[in-house]
């Protein structure tokens, strides 16, 4: 991944917590994808939105979602478009109103009692010429506060255990494996790239992670 210049709101104390002890160095690791999943090539023009333009603006409000919360226990992914219309406007840009549910990105450490999926509502406008689309959304079922601190403080304190530096060359490996040992940087560095991910899609491309291709890691003074 290319630098970028810093997002302009000042990031959640969850993120910078953890910003003092890693420095994920993304090296071309969010790649664009031509289209939000398979679509079907069937699908006539006029039968209503592309699954993929829905897919792609459900993402975009995730990154975004994801980007403020700045805690990653609290990464959520696309499940399901439920509902979804777009509006086109060939001068403006293109207007999208969706519903859709999510998921914890993270699904194996649900706590008791979490549900596994949350629902939101969102629209999102993608600008003619404009970088990163403008994006409303509102979820239920969101972790609770207090509980994704408490998350975000213990993985803080894993990462400030370790005693050998973290020598990693690629996550995940070339056989496609992540680790579950390095699962929480991977984790981080999804959160930490929710930022370009969201910035980067287009009506007709979406971003997504990759691969982390080097992890540096150091303890502040
Ligand atoms: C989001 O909501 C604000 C305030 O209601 C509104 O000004 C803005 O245009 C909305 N943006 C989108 C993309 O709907």
């Amino acid at each position: 991944m290319q630098p970028h210049r810093q997002p302009p709101p000042a990031p959640q104390p969850g993120a910078r917590l953890l910003a003092l002890l890693l420095l994920l160095v993304l090296q071309a690791a969010a790649a664009p994808a031509a289209s939000g999943g398979p679509e079907d090539p069937r699908q006539p023009l006029d039968a209503g939105p592309s699954r993929g333009l829905l897919q792609r603006a459900a993402r975009a409000a995730l990154h975004f979602l994801n980007f403020r919360s700045g805690s990653p226990s609290a990464l959520r992914v696309l499940a399901a478009v439920q509902e979804g219309r777009a509006r086109i406007n060939p001068k403006e840009g293109c207007k999208v109103d969706l519903v859709f549910s999510t998921e914890r990105y993270n699904s194996e450490s649900l706590f008791e009692g979490e549900e596994r999926l949350g629902k939101c509502s969102a629209r999102v406008f993608f600008k003619n010429q404009k970088p990163r689309p403008a994006i409303n959304v509102t979820c239920t079922r969101l972790l609770e506060k207090q509980k994704r601190q408490q998350e975000d403080y213990l993985l803080y304190k894993q990462m400030k255990q370790l005693k050998t530096p973290l020598d990693v060359v690629s996550i995940p490996d070339s056989h496609g494996h992540i680790d579950p040992s390095l699962r929480p940087i991977w984790d981080l560095a999804f959160l930490g790239s929710s930022y370009v991910m969201w910035e980067k899609t287009t009506q007709f491309l979406h971003y997504y992670l990759a691969q982390l291709t080097s992890v540096k890691q150091w303890v502040r003074k």
